[in-house]
């Protein structure tokens, strides 16, 4: 099987680039953010904070997150329920990043993420994909992008979507989650050593697109001449 395993901090592009590049190479596409910010929204309904002073694994005993595919598309499922419009809150945001942080919400979601890759061509994205996900996949990138860009990008998002944001909270909103992506004890956020880096900083999508295109298939073609 081929894995494309796409890390990176948030807002530079991963899933609408991912999600495109999947199409393109006939990939099924795996947003593991989303599972996370599933497990998160599970803890927030049941009333916790970012603090999580809750007994996590009981919790998690009684919690099934599925992806499951509609016409390419990926759709997270809490509990058998279809959050996936739910999860993209600023709120659902810091909770996913909370309950990252914690191992056993890491361990609950690994074996879900190796089995995808083992049965599937696949692209995947999130923080530790290229690290401890799948130390073995196919090409490894690393997309990043400045803070002010990234911050900028989110923010149009969430204004196309409606909802009402400063661009200075979403702004600090993003540093502090990078902080806590790249901090943690656990599987933190970091380039992996054979991982090619991509900076979409000022590139319009199509550039990006171009360029992991091209480092694609150029990782894939090294892997069938070994
Ligand atoms: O990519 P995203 O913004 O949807 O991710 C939500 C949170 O989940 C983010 O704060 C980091 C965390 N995450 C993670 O720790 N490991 C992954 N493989 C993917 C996401």
């Amino acid at each position: 099987m081929i894995s494309v395993a796409i890390d990176g901090p948030a807002g530079a592009g991963k899933s609408t680039l991912s999600r495109k590049l999947a199409e393109k190479f006939g990939f099924i596409y795996v947003d593991t953010g989303a599972m996370y910010r599933a497990v998160g929204l599970k803890f927030s309904r049941l009333g916790a904070d970012t603090q999580l002073n809750c007994d996590i694994e009981s919790i998690l005993a009684e919690t099934t997150v599925d992806i499951r595919f509609a016409e390419g598309e990926q759709r997270v499922f809490l509990d058998g329920q279809d959050v996936s419009d739910d999860i993209r809150t600023p709120e659902a945001s810091m909770m996913a990043s909370a309950v990252s942080a914690k191992p056993p919400v890491r361990a609950f979601l690994l074996d879900t993420q190796r089995k995808l890759a083992e049965n599937n061509n696949c692209l995947m994205d999130g923080r530790d994909i290229g690290t401890v996900v799948l130390p073995n996949a196919t090409v490894k990138i690393y997309l990043t992008a400045t803070a002010e860009d990234r911050a900028m990008r989110r923010y149009k998002e969430l204004i196309e979507k409606g909802q009402i944001v400063e661009f200075k909270d979403v702004f600090d909103d993003m540093v502090k989650r990078d902080y806590n992506d790249m901090h943690r004890d656990i599987a933190p956020l970091k380039q992996a050593e054979d991982a090619i880096v991509a900076d979409t900083t000022g590139l319009e999508f199509e550039q990006s697109f171009a360029l992991l295109t091209e480092i694609i298939n150029k990782g894939i073609a090294v892997n069938e001449n070994n």
